[in-house]
């Protein structure tokens, strides 16, 4: 569950989420759209507590984030972490450890969990993605589509219940995009809540129960996919769609 109440955020003067507030129930699947530097990804980095705001709450699941330094925000990090995953755009990959050491590192590190059973889920996980064949593998060794594929197996290692991806086709292609939006499916039949900033509107209608449309720090749609993606009534959505005719 994530639920935004009154978010704000600001880079100097400059407010790029302002008073914002939507809830995701849990299990949901969401795609978030929007004029490319509008704050998609700023939104999904404040939701994670990689970035502060300055004004609202951000609750997922029993953790709850407030305004100032992250660094007063120390126990709700560390249950945000536990809790929710995030896959990067450029994925992030640890780039010394094979595909294998990418995905233990957390249950390792973070939640000690004994190196034979990290490893033993870490292997599920990889097949999983498709990626079991290529388990010793460095990242370098790797395509862009096989990194994120890495990069998604080390986000569930955490065994998270909710999942951020920011702009997770931009590196595939058409079939590619197929296979991670089976993959991504599959995860939320099992219960994943997820929340995918991207470009791509067939992505979004193909996957997404529900999509929202982020423009001037603000929501100004949120519905089905048909219905937002393809008729949207907001001006400013419209416009972002290139729907105004003339
Ligand atoms: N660390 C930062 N300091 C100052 N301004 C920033 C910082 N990070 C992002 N911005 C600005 O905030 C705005 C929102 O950026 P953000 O990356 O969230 O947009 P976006 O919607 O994800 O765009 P895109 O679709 O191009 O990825 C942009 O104008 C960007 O230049
Ligand atoms: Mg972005």
């Amino acid at each position: 569950m994530i639920r935004v109440q009154g978010l704000t955020k600001k880079y100097g003067a400059r407010t790029v989420i302002q008073d914002l507030s939507f809830e995701v129930p849990s299990g949901q699947v969401v795609a978030l759209v929007g004029p490319s530097g509008g704050g998609k990804s700023t939104l999904i980095r404040c939701l994670h507590g990689l970035e502060p705001f300055d004004g609202g709450q951000i609750e997922i699941d029993q953790a709850t984030l407030s305004p100032g330094a992250l660094g007063g925000n120390h126990h709700a990090l560390h249950a945000i972490r536990r809790v929710a995953g995030f896959v990067f755009q450029q994925w992030h990959l640890f780039s010394h450890m094979s595909a294998l050491a990418n995905v233990m590192e957390a249950p390792v590190q973070v939640k000690q969990e004994p190196r034979a059973q990290a490893e033993a889920k870490a292997r599920a996980l990889l097949e999983k993605v498709g990626m079991g064949h290529r388990v010793d593998a460095m990242p370098r060794r790797l395509s862009g589509g096989e990194q994120q594929r890495v990069a998604i197996a080390r986000a569930l290692a955490m065994e998270p219940t909710v999942l951020f991806l920011d702009e997770p086709t931009s590196a595939l292609d058409p079939q590619r995009v197929g296979d991670l939006v089976d993959l991504l499916r599959q995860l939320a039949k099992e219960g994943l809540t997820l929340l995918t900033v991207t470009h791509d509107l067939r992505f979004a209608a193909q996957l997404c129960g529900r999509a929202l449309i982020f423009a001037e720090g603000q929501i100004v749609e949120d519905g089905p996919p048909a219905q937002v993606l393809k008729d949207p009534q907001d001006p400013r959505a419209r416009a972002f769609l290139d729907l105004e005719e003339g």
